[in-house]
């Protein structure tokens, strides 16, 4: 587990919880993480829910596993899979910036919706909403892990301030043993107005109810939905 970012995610990870318990209409005990990524969720939930992580890419998948064995982990969109169980809360972060248009965005408050049961509730973070993007931020983290030393820079930028689309471009400098190796990612990702964010979560059929994350300098609002 990398250093530096474990901390903001237990912080994280504690606050949802807390809405979740907050919020839900049922007692909560399975959690549905969709867009699990490598799993550092899913390690800070697991002690509090029965997890479930869903991703689309395997190796993000096979990481989030090697991480968190005892929970499990399936494979899909999620603008499309249907499981055939449901659960008593489901958690969507920043995997949902890479819904990048409204159609993308509804399909998956839809899948989020169809693997709830009622009363339950949907904890989502946007990273950013048009109100809060800030044009060319750039942000740096230094992650070490024995002998790796990796500085993430990133960088988002919107170049038509009026459409839904913005780009995410990460450039990784790798230190293996003190040797250099550079790496880049580009992403067209979604963003979207609160008041589209409020609209669509409504229009799905969930009751709202919002809420502020402050890290550090950042302020995050959280959507809290219960079915
Ligand atoms: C930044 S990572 C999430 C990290 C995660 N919050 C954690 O706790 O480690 C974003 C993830 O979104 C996933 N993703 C992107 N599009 C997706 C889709 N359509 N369905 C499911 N997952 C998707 C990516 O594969 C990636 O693993």
């Amino acid at each position: 587990m990398w250093g530096d970012a474990a901390t903001e995610y237990a912080h994280y990870c504690q606050y949802i919880t807390g809405l979740i318990r907050q919020y839900t209409k049922r007692p909560a005990t399975t959690l549905l993480n969709i867009g699990c990524g490598g799993g550092k969720n899913v390690l800070n939930l697991k002690h509090e829910f029965k997890l479930t992580g869903l991703d689309l890419s395997p190796t993000m998948l096979a990481q989030a596993k090697e991480l968190n064995p005892e929970c499990t982990f399936v494979h899909g969109d999620m603008r499309t899979f249907r499981l055939n169980n449901t659960f008593e809360a489901v958690l969507m972060d920043d995997a949902i910036s890479h819904m990048n248009c409204r159609a993308d965005i509804v399909a998956a408050f839809h899948t989020a919706y169809a693997h709830l049961n009622p009363g339950g509730v949907l904890v989502a973070t946007p990273d950013v909403t048009i109100e809060t993007f800030q044009q060319n931020k750039t942000t740096t983290t230094l992650a070490t892990r024995d002998s790796l030393e990796v500085v993430f820079i990133e960088n988002v930028y919107d170049p038509d301030l009026t459409d839904e689309q913005y780009e995410t471009i990460i450039v990784y400098l790798i230190r293996e043993h003190g040797r250099l190796r550079i790496e880049t990612e580009q992403w067209t990702m979604g963003i979207f107005s609160l008041d589209t964010w409020r609209h669509v979560l409504r229009e799905t059929g969930f009751q709202v109810h919002e809420e502020l994350y402050n890290l550090g300098e950042d302020e995050y609002t959280v959507f809290a939905c219960v079915k």
